[in-house]
């Protein structure tokens, strides 16, 4: 069965194609007969019930600085396709809440992954405090009293942008730490919307695990170990992937979400767990395909894939 996808991307001449989700799940669509046409979030329009975007032709090569062909532009309805793959980076801003309501017009009939409207419902450190008995004790706000009661109950504590990713922004402050006023400060004026202030979990340097979750099941993992001088295990800032298994406790985590990730339209899905809690459910654009296979692990992308089809064939 050769579907016909659409990929709402960021710039895939800018793609760094070793550690690229996106670049592997169309490696893998090319792969079996599926045409790929692709298009960037600035080339969706509206115009009154029509979704529309100028998508050109894609091929993929698995090549460093060779990497894609793109053929001639076109304007299309959107509703050609069988399947738009939304794997626009964030930042989850309005623009890309925007972007959701577009597609949302067009989904089910043209299958989108992941569900728009869930997407939008689900940022993926808000719709993980749906599962406070699987998170390390965490606090969402931006007033001072409530989080200087926070710090006296847990002492060490983390705080990070709502809306970060990436590793962006996140500190550790120690009970001691005299800097906590003036990193209030700080954020107050740099972030406009609440912040998360989270106990710090030691057990860190041992690893943050990302675990893949394909339509609510487990599908591969990678534990990424922070560099010495750094919190974040982001890959991006130096944290290094290392292979792993799953814990009992982990498998209880996937079991406790996958339901709910499911019944969401939430087909691709990357959690993060250190020591056992769960911090984070990323679900715009996850990340560590590539990563989970250089490790040892799964083809995440196939089992993506056979999904997909599966929901088309019906
Ligand atoms: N509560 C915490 N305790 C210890 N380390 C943390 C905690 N929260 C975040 N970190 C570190 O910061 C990194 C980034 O935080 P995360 O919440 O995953 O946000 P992002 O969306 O930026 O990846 C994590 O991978 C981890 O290394
Ligand atoms: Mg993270």
């Amino acid at each position: 069965m050769a579907l016909k996808i659409a990929v709402q991307m960021d710039p895939i001449a800018r793609i760094s194609i070793r550690g690229d989700s996106t670049f592997a799940l169309l490696l893998e669509a090319q792969r079996r007969g599926h045409s790929i046409a692709y298009y960037t979030p600035d080339r969706l329009a509206l115009r009154g019930a029509e979704v529309t975007a100028t998508v050109e032709p894609l091929e993929v090569r698995d090549r460093e600085g060779d990497h894609f062909t793109l053929g001639k532009p076109r304007r299309v309805q959107l509703t050609e396709f069988d399947v738009v793959l939304l794997r626009q980076d964030p930042p989850f801003d309005l623009a890309y809440i925007t972007t959701t309501h577009l597609l949302e017009r067009i989904h089910p009939r043209t299958l989108v992954v992941n569900d728009p409207a869930q997407v939008r419902n689900a940022p993926e450190k808000m719709f993980v405090m749906e599962f406070p008995e699987l998170m390390p004790p965490t606090l969402i706000t931006r007033d001072l009293a409530e989080i200087k009661a926070f710090r006296a109950e847990h002492g060490d504590i983390v705080m990070k942008p709502l809306y970060g990713k990436g590793g962006e922004a996140v500190f550790r402050l120690a009970p001691e730490d005299l800097n906590f006023g003036s990193l209030y400060d700080l954020f107050a004026v740099t972030f406009r919307e609440q912040w998360v202030v989270q106990k710090f979990l030691p057990a860190v340097r041992e690893g943050d695990k990302r675990i893949i979750l394909v339509d609510g099941e487990f599908a591969g993992a990678v534990n990424r170990v922070p560099a010495p001088d750094d919190l974040r295990s982001n890959m991006v800032r130096g944290g290094t992937p290392k292979e792993t298994d799953l814990t009992a406790r982990e498998r209880e985590i996937c079991r406790k979400i996958g339901p709910s990730l499911r019944e969401r339209g939430l087909l691709f899905v990357g959690i993060d767990v250190i020591d056992g809690f769960l911090t984070e459910i990323n679900v715009t654009s996850p990340t560590g395909i590539r990563a989970v296979k250089n490790v040892g692990g799964p083809d995440v992308a196939a089992m993506i894939w056979d999904k997909i089809e599966a929901k088309r064939a019906r």
